[in-house]
């Protein structure tokens, strides 16, 4: 196999620290502890406890005392419960701030980890082993650390800079192939936002860079690697420059809260950058072009670069809920070329929706990705299939025909099913759960018109794995797609200045 060198990139912070990619460098964890070190906490994701037993067996024969904990895998790690009983099991074995933990998971882990880690006793020192692209190139390096709570996602954190970070292209091998090319949309975005070399890399052979076997993927690994170390080296808080980071993570960010986070991340950023590709078009800092290049890139990995229509008024308001807006959602960032990223402000809400209703509309990649692997046009990754909304033009009656109360009813919210008149008499004043409680779903669905039942959840059900064409036979292609801009056509020039 060929794997290329070993590529060590400084992380420009005081003090430094080197993010090290190599394959099978997971071997060679000893050496990149920091001196003194005699005892460390391994918190893994059971999803890559293969390779433990020797890791624990080779630490253990170089002298180490070596205590485990395995976590829930992904997201389940995140959380305050998970984080005491790794305070607790730090506790039991007496760590101090001369012992390591290290974290071998993707980004959940390491977030959880570094979390754990900048905690206990202030701060304890941390090596991060990514064994996600996603967490590779992006999560474990910059020192954000952050658990979940019931408010959101990421809202309890801290910076806690790692020791090092060690990225063995090996663990990558037992990764879904969904979970890859998700976190090709971060490889992508460095390129786009920084490195115009990456683009090249990614072009000169799309589907090869998915091949673990094949020199593309750690040399990829590595320039995205640099990237982040650049920008996070510049800007350690994020405070200025590493905003250039949440390329595509505004209307990302708003995907994956409509969807429930049930898109990947990478998923999400990659419709993202699409979106933010359309708005500067439309905003004049573009070359449609670029904007092109965006759609064909993201697509020849099997990244989708649409959203499904109608949801602009959930998507609207989850984009003015981000955190990293700072109270003006219209502020965000843009590419006025590859690697000249600006930070717009003030962009008017009719030009946000125009470039949603165009990512919702022209030809796309993958229709819905899920948590569960969407189905991905690699077999042809360089054409655009003619992607079309699987429910444009479908009549409502048509798309509730045979669907049960029940499933009609699940994932709704108590307040949206008791949308209507204000409850007045005994009823007002009380809450929500406790109006729903007891209530069959035959008796809130009655009197409900087919349009308000189907503006909720996408229809999956009986029209699950329905091919569009199947779908939209003998239809006219109205809804959605009705004019649908074409960028044949200059885009209209607004005067925004970029900040
Ligand atoms: N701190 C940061 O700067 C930063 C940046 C981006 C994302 N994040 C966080 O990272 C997380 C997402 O990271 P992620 O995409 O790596 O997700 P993840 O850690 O949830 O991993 C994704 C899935 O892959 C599994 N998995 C991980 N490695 C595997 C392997 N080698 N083989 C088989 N299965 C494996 C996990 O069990 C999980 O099911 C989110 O919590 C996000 O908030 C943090």
């Amino acid at each position: 196999m060929n794997w290329g060198n070993e590529a060590r990139i400084e992380v420009p912070l005081e003090p430094p620290y080197e993010v090290v990619v190599r394959p099978d460098l997971l071997r060679d964890l000893g050496a990149h502890v920091p001196a003194g070190v005699k005892r460390l906490m391994l918190m893994f994701d059971p999803a890559v406890a293969g390779p433990v037993p020797g890791l624990v067996d080779s630490l253990r024969k170089d002298g180490f005392d070596v205590y485990l904990l395995a976590v829930p895998s992904g997201e389940a790690a995140k959380t305050i419960d998970v984080a005491a009983a790794a305070w607790q099991r730090l506790g039991e074995a007496s760590f101090t701030r001369t012992d390591l933990i290290v974290a071998l998971g993707g980004g959940a882990t390491t977030d959880l980890a570094g979390f754990v880690a900048a905690t206990w006793l202030r701060g304890t020192p941390v090596v991060h082993v990514p064994t996600t692209l996603l967490a590779m190139v992006d999560a474990a390096i910059g020192g954000k650390t952050a658990i979940d709570t019931d408010e959101g996602k990421n809202l309890v954190g801290a910076f806690h800079q790692p020791y090092a970070v060690l990225c063995d292209p090996v663990l990558l091998n037992s990764l879904p192939e969904a979970e890859l090319i998700s976190g090709m949309a971060e490889v992508i975005k460095a390129g786009l936002i920084a490195d115009p070399g990456i683009l090249d890399v990614v072009w000169s052979g799309p589907r090869e860079t998915l091949n673990l076997s094949g020199p593309l993927l750690t040399e990829l690994i590595r320039r995205a690697v640099a990237v982040k170390a650049e920008v996070v080296g510049e800007d350690p808080h994020e405070s200025g420059r590493r905003a250039v980071l949440n390329y595509g993570h505004t209307f990302g960010h708003a995907i994956e809260q409509v969807e429930h986070f049930e898109w990947r991340h990478g998923d999400a950023v990659a419709v993202g950058m699409v979106f933010a590709a359309e708005t500067a078009v439309r905003a004049g800092l573009m070359e449609p072009s670029l904007l092109g290049l965006h759609r064909e890139l993201l697509s020849a990995v099997g990244l989708p670069t649409s959203y499904r229509p109608g949801r602009w008024d959930r998507l609207w308001p989850a984009m003015r809920r981000d955190k990293k807006n700072q109270g003006d959602v219209r502020r965000m960032v843009l590419l006025e070329d590859v690697a000249k990223p600006v930070i717009v402000r003030g962009i008017p809400e009719a030009i946000l929706e125009e470039a949603y209703q165009a990512i919702s509309a022209v030809p796309g990649a993958a229709p819905y990705p899920t948590a569960d692997g969407p189905a991905r046009p690699l077999d042809n990754p360089y054409g655009l299939p003619a992607y079309i909304p699987p429910l444009a033009g479908a009549e409502p009656d048509e798309l509730l025909a045979g669907r049960e109360p029940d499933e009609l009813l699940a994932g709704r919210e108590p307040d949206e099913l008791l949308a209507g008149p204000e409850p007045d008499g005994p009823l007002a004043g009380r809450e929500p759960d406790e109006l729903l409680a007891g209530r069959e779903p035959d008796e809130l669905l009655a009197g409900r018109e087919p349009d308000e039942l189907l503006a909720g959840p996408e229809p999956d059900g009986p029209l699950d794995g329905r091919e569009p064409d199947e779908l939209l036979a003998g239809r006219e292609p109205d809804g959605p797609l009705a004019g649908a801009p074409s960028f044949d056509e200059p885009p209209e020039r607004y005067p925004w200045e970029p900040t």
